[in-house]
């Protein structure tokens, strides 16, 4: 999801970097960015990869991981489009309701509010749907598996515990997230926080059925036959991980980027594990709905039921719909199933497609519905996103 506020207290932000010494900074990505050559070598000595178990919740892929000593499992969004990692944590005054236990720092020896000045330090977060999370940072243990059998645990994990929150995904009814892992390239996410020997790897297989793992380090590198890759970009100051969309198929119609304001240069879409839907500017979008409404003669155009705004048809199968191609620079041509490029409305019989028009001052995303059945590679190292075409559901059962 995109951050439109974030408020951290400054001088928790200077402690926060100086202090971690796996900080991720843009110096190390360039340093980093040639290594590739040696990665195997490394890879066999150091054996260990950490992962987690993932879940699929209608639209968003939710991680396992555990706070605290004695560890307490909690379950939290994984979002490729922020860093901070909060949980809804007691007292919790203004928290939604959650299906599982909320996390509670006064049962744990290892959690420990970060101080301000004296006080303790409130951080702030809002979302670009709406949604945020406010309360005060701290450090805690946080511990997820490896491949190695051990666990791997991260001691001192600045994560923020959140006082008022609120679910936008279910209102009104308990979430089954307990919070937000932000995995973006910002000092406070996880693949930051982590002291891997090469940082910034992940890689996940999303998949609307069965269970799935998010992998780091080693274990996350994405190759062999099919796999394509994107060219990746990052900006100053924007932790994101951007690609360049340089084209849109719509059947055999190629619409390219090259000659509107949406053109390619230097990233012109994040991809973002924590939005649901694929974002393009209202411009280059329509251009795009218009070849898909050219194609689709057999039904019935209808309004979105939902606040999207999206392309919507009467019609109970998603057989007439045309093929989605993306075309991402440095070689990834993502023929898209239809499944990820069209869903089916909760109250059936009305099929939309998966993009959103958004207007030109908000970001571009590429959103989780198109990583279905992918497994996705992202290697900041090397500025490279890998996708695999892959049965996700049977990759890990
Ligand atoms: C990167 O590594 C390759 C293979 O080792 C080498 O041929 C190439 O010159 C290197 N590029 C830079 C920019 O160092
Ligand atoms: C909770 O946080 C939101 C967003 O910062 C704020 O608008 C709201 O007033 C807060 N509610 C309470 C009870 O503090
Ligand atoms: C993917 O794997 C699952 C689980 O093994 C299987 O049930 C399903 O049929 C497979 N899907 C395809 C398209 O092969």
């Amino acid at each position: 999801m995109i951050v439109l506020f974030l408020q951290i207290i400054t001088c928790f932000l200077f402690t926060a970097t100086a202090s971690s010494p796996h900080g991720f900074t843009i110096d190390l990505i360039q340093r980093r960015s040639n290594s590739s050559s040696s990665r195997l070598s490394k890879n066999q000595l150091l054996g260990a990869s950490p992962y987690a178990d993932t879940v699929f919740d209608y639209s968003i892929y939710l991680m396992r991981l555990q706070l605290g000593t004695p560890p307490f499992e909690i379950v939290a969004e994984i979002d490729t489009g922020s860093d901070l990692i909060w949980t809804q944590c007691m007292p919790c005054p203004n928290c939604y309701t959650q299906f599982a236990p909320i996390f509670d720092p006064s049962k744990s020896s290892t959690f420990k509010e970060k101080r301000c000045h004296g006080n303790s330090c409130p951080y702030e977060i809002i979302y670009a749907d709406e949604s945020y999370s406010t309360g005060i940072l701290a450090t805690e243990t946080v511990t997820i598996q490896s491949t190695s059998g051990e666990p791997f645990v991260m001691a001192e994990t600045s994560i923020g515990c959140g006082l008022n929150n609120s679910n936008l995904m279910t209102p009104g009814y308990a979430a089954s997230s307990s919070g937000i892992v932000g995995l973006n390239m910002g000092p406070s996410s996880l693949i930051s926080q982590m002291d891997l020997p090469i940082p910034g790897l992940i890689s996940y297989c999303f998949s609307s059925q069965g269970t799935s793992k998010i992998n780091f380090g080693t274990n996350a590198v994405v190759a062999g036959d099919g796999t394509v890759a994107a060219d990746m970009f990052i900006k100053k100051d924007q932790p994101f991980y951007y690609l360049n969309l340089d084209a849109v198929s719509v059947g055999d119609k190629r619409i390219e980027t090259l000659g509107t304001p949406f053109h390619a240069q230097d990233g012109n879409i994040f991809i973002d594990s924590g939005t649901t839907y694929t974002y393009l500017p209202t411009s280059y979008c329509n251009l795009v709905r218009e070849a898909v409404a050219a194609s689709v003669v057999a039904a019935n155009q209808v309004p979105d039921p939902s606040s999207e705004n999206l392309l919507c048809y009467n019609w109970d199968t998603m057989e007439i719909f045309p093929v989605i191609t993306l075309h991402f620079a440095g070689g990834a041509d993502l023929v898209l199933d239809k499944y990820n490029m069209y869903v089916e409305t909760i109250t059936g019989g009305t099929f939309c497609l998966a993009i959103g028009c958004v207007d030109p001052s908000m970001p571009a995303i590429f959103g989780n519905r198109a990583h279905n059945n992918l497994l996705v590679g992202y290697d900041s190292s090397t500025l490279v996103i890998s996708f695999s075409p892959t049965n996700c559901s049977a990759l890990w059962s």
